[in-house]
C-alpha cells in the first residue's frame, strides 16, 4: 500500500520535529548540570557528529532502499536470515513506550504554561513544593493534560504523512525557531551569559567520567530519535531525489544548535539569579519557574515562551513517536489508517495512565517493582536498553547483511569514496562496540 510521501522540505522539518524535543530543552542542560558542563557538551558533540551522524545516515539508508514499514524494510532488505531480521523491525513498539511517559511530560508543561499566566512560584522552595504536588498527588491535573495529548496526537496522525505529519511540523517548527530566537537574544543581554558560555564551552577534563561518555553517547542517540524505527520509517516516505547524506547534517546539525542554544538559555537564567540547583531533572520545573519569577514581568512573557516552545517541540516529538507502529499495521495488516492510529494511541494511552499513576503516592506502592517507579523502568528499559539495542541491530544489518553494492551505489555519489570507507569502518567495527558499552554501564552490569 503506498502512503503519500513528504515533500524535501516537509521531510527535514518532520526529522528535525521528530529529534528536536524534550531530549534537547530539558533532558540536554541537567545532564551537562550533572556531568559538568564544557567537557561534557564537548563528548557529546563529538558523539553526536561521529556515532549521531554516521546512524542517522544508515537509518536513512534503509528507508529510502525500503520504502516500506520497518519490520518489511528489514525483511526485504537482508541479504540472508530474512526471517530473521524481520523481528529488528519490532523496534517500532519501543517508541509507543516512551510516548506513554513523553506524553506525561508534555502534560506537565502544558500545565506550566498556565502557571506561568497565572502565578508564577516566588522561592525554589514554592517552585519545588509546586511541582511536587502536580507530580505526587494532581493525578486529575496530569490525566486532563494526558488526555489533552493523546487527542492532539491522534488527531495528526489520523491526517496522514501529508496532511498531517507534514503540515504540523511546517507551523510548529518555525514558530519553535521564533520562539527560541527571542528568549536566546534576551539571555545574551543578561549579565550571566557569559557565564553561562563558560560553563559550557571550557571543558573541565577533571570532572569528565568514563559514565559521562557513556552518558554522552546515549544522549546522542536519543535526541535524533535513533534506534527506534523512527527515522527508518520517516525516510521511508522521502521524495526519490533527495541526498541523504546532507539532509543527515541538516538535522544533526539543527538537534545540537537547539540544545546548545537552550543549554545556554537556561544557564545564563539561573546563573544570573544566582540559583545553585542546576542538576537534575528538576532543573526545567523547578529551578527555573522561580528564577523566571525573579525576573518580574520580563520572566512572565519568557517562561510562557520557554514552555509553549517545549510543548511544541515535545509535540513534533510525540507524533513521531506513533507514527512507526501505525504504518506497520496499515501496511502489514491492511489496516485502515484509522483504526491502525486508534489502536497504537489506545495503547500509549493507557500505558501512560499506569505511568501517571505509579508516582501518585497513594498509588506507587502498589505500582512499584524492585526500587523503581512504573514510570522510572518504561524510561529505564527504553532509553538505556532497548534504544541502544536498535542501534545496533541498524548498524550490523547495514554494516553487515544489506547488499554492499546498492549501498555503495547509493552513497559514494553523496560522500566519495573516502568518506564511505570511513562510515563503514564506524558502523562495522567501532558504533556496535560503542553501544554494547553504553548498556553494560547503564544497567550497572559492567562499570566502565
Ligand atoms: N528525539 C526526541 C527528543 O530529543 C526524543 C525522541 C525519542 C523522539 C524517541 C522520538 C523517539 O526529545
Amino acid at each position: 500500500m503506498k502512503t503519500a510521501k513528504f515533500s524535501r522540505l516537509g521531510f527535514i522539518l518532520a526529522a528535525v520535529g521528530s529529534a528536536v524535543g524534550l531530549g534537547n530543552i530539558w533532558k540536554f542542560p541537567y545532564v551537562t548540570g550533572e556531568y559538568g558542563g564544557g567537557a561534557f557538551v564537548l563528548i557529546y558533540l563529538i558523539t553526536a557528529l561521529f556515532i549521531g551522524v554516521f546512524v542517522l545516515i544508515s537509518e536513512l539508508l534503509i528507508g529510502k532502499l525500503g520504502q516500506s514499514d520497518a519490520v518489511s524494510m528489514f525483511e526485504n532488505l537482508a541479504t540472508k536470515y530474512k526471517k530473521i531480521w524481520k523481528f529488528a523491525g519490532f523496534v517500532v513498539i519501543v517508541p509507543l513506550l516512551i510516548l506513554s511517559y513523553y506524553s506525561v511530560i508534555i502534560g506537565w508543561i502544558l500545565h506550566y504554561i498556565t502557571i506561568s499566566f497565572e502565578k508564577l512560584p516566588s522561592t525554589v522552595h514554592e517552585s519545588k513544593a509546586t511541582f511536587m504536588a502536580l507530580l505526587q498527588t494532581d493525578y486529575q491535573t496530569q490525566l486532563f493534560y494526558h488526555t489533552i495529548v493523546f487527542v492532539l496526537v491522534t488527531a495528526i496522525i489520523l491526517k496522514g504523512v501529508k496532511n498531517g505529519i507534514e503540515k504540523i511540523n511546517k507551523i510548529l517548527m518555525p514558530l519553535l525557531g521564533i520562539m527560541l530566537g527571542i528568549l536566546f537574544i534576551y539571555s545574551i543581554n543578561v549579565d550571566a551569559f557569559s557565564d553561562a558560555v563558560t560553563f559550557m564551552f571550557n571543558p573541565d577534563f577533571s570532572k569528565l567520567t568514563s559514565t559521562a561518555v557513556i552518558v554522552a553517547i546515549g544522549q546522542a542517540f536519543y535526541t535524533l530519535s535513533l534506534g527506534m524505527g523512527i527515522i527508518i520509517t520517516y525516510a521511508a516516505s522521502l521524495p526519490k531525489q533527495s541526498n541523504i547524506v546532507r539532509s543527515s547534517l541538516i538535522i544533526s546539525i539543527i538537534d545540537t544548535i537547539v540544545a546548545l542554544v537552550a543549554g545556554l538559555i537556561i544557564f545564563t537564567l539561573l546563573f544570573d539569579k544566582g540559583a545553585e540547583s542546576t542538576k537534575g531533572p528538576g532543573l526545567v520545573f523547578i529551578s527555573l519557574p522561580s528564577v523566571f519569577y525573579e525576573f518580574g514581568k520580563a520572566g512572565e512573557f519568557l517562561s510562557i515562551l520557554f514552555f509553549v516552545a517545549i510543548a511544541f517541540a515535545g509535540i513534533t516529538s510525540a507524533i513521531s513517536m506513533m507514527e512507526p507502529a501505525v504504518l506497520y499495521l496499515i501496511q502489514r495488516f491492511n489496516m485502515t489508517r484509522k483504526k491502525a492510529a486508534i489502536i497504537c494511541s489506545i495503547f500509549f494511552y493507557v500505558l501512560g495512565i499506569i505511568t501517571l499513576f505509579s508516582n501518585i503516592t497513594d498509588f506507587a506502592p502498589a505500582l512499584k517493582v524492585g526500587s523503581k517507579t512504573f514510570f522510572d523502568w518504561v524510561d529505564f528499559v527504553c532509553s538505556t536498553i532497548l534504544v541502544p539495542f536498535g542501534g545496533i541491530l541498524v548498524v550490523i544489518f547495514v554494516g553487515y547483511f544489506m547488499d554492499k553494492q546498492k549501498i555503495r551505489k547509493e552513497l559514494t555519489p553523496l560522500m566519495g569514496k573516502t568518506f564511505l570507507s570511513i562510515w563503514f569502518f564506524m558502523i562495522r567495527y567501532v558504533i556496535p562496540f560503542a553501544l554494547i558499552a553504553v548498556i553494560l554501564n547503564e544497567t550497572g552490569l559492567f562499570k566502565f
